[in-house]
């Protein structure tokens, strides 16, 4: 198995939540970041509390909704590590609206950013890997990549469809010595609902029921990151919600029973 001692990884989403306590225990284990989201100050702050010398890290900003450019940040990863072992494509956006009521445009803005802003950062990595003939790729998806849920229509779309394109990746590139996983996280305790998208496109603004006794991100990092060092497919992490994944496919009736009984609500 490798280690993350001197190896390089590229964390999108680094400024909050699973993204950022991903960032924390690569530096923290030795490994050296890529930190990428819109934030930069954030990024900033999270290296400070890192504690770690500067050529550790790479303040990178990126916004997974507008990817001109990528090239260019690309080129500025190398310049600075030379290489890319990890690419972890986590920067991402939930929902919280009816299908109904939801604005195309805020249908658009989570495909965009969910699965458009990680399949264009991923290609653009991509052929340094296949030169390197080695790295490693993961997305963060959701237990909503694995079934539909009421107010989570787009999400849920989004999060498939990184199923579809990141297993036909994989199988692509076995020859070029390329891993991907795909991590399938329950509930973790980060600000997701908070930053949810509403029906218009404002921010939801509030933490789900249950949210707060959920997983915490800095639980979940560990996980997550031995998980990819073990070249896992697939990756679930968090607490018995998890058991839904389950539910949906092997006991489709209860599935449907409990999906509907949360949209009567
Ligand atoms: N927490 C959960 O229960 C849960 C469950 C299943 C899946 N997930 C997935 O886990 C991933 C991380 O979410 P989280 O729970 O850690 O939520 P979070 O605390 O809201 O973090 C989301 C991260 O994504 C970044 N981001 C959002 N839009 C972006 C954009 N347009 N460009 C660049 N970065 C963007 C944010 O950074 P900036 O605002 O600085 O850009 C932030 O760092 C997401 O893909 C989410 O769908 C979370």
């Amino acid at each position: 198995m490798q280690t993350i001692r001197d190896t390089v990884w590229w964390i999108t989403g680094a400024s909050s939540g699973i993204g950022r306590s991903l960032a924390l225990y690569v530096l923290t284990n030795g490994g050296n970041v890529v930190l990428s989201s819109r934030n930069s100050e954030a990024l900033e702050r999270l290296a400070v509390e890192a504690g770690v010398s500067g050529d550790r890290y790479l303040v990178l900003p990126l916004d997974l909704e507008s990817m001109e450019g990528i090239e260019i940040k690309v080129h500025k990863v190398l310049s600075k590590f030379s290489h890319i072992d990890f690419l972890i494509n986590n920067g991402g956006i939930s929902q919280r609206s009816l299908a109904s009521e939801t604005d195309i445009a805020v249908d658009r803005r989570i495909m965009e950013t969910n699965f458009f802003g990680s399949v264009i950062l991923t290609k653009a990595v991509l052929p340094v890997m296949i030169k390197q003939h080695k790295g490693h790729i993961a997305v963060v998806s959701s237990v909503v990549g694995k079934f539909g849920f009421p107010l989570r229509s787009a999400y849920s779309a989004s999060k498939q469809a990184l199923h579809g394109f990141f297993e036909s990746l994989r199988a692509e590139n076995v020859s070029n010595n390329i891993k991907v996983s795909i991590i399938i996280p329950g509930r973790i305790n980060t600000a997701v609902s908070n930053n949810a998208l509403s029906k218009d496109g404002t921010a939801y603004g509030m933490l789900d029921q249950g949210q707060a006794k959920s997983m915490s991100p800095d639980k979940a990092a560990p996980i997550i990151v031995k998980g990819i060092l073990k070249e896992k497919k697939e990756i679930m992490v968090g607490g018995k919600e998890l058991l839904m994944v389950y539910i949906h496919r092997f006991i489709p009736r209860l599935y449907y029973y409990l999906a509907n009984k949360v949209s009567a609500t």
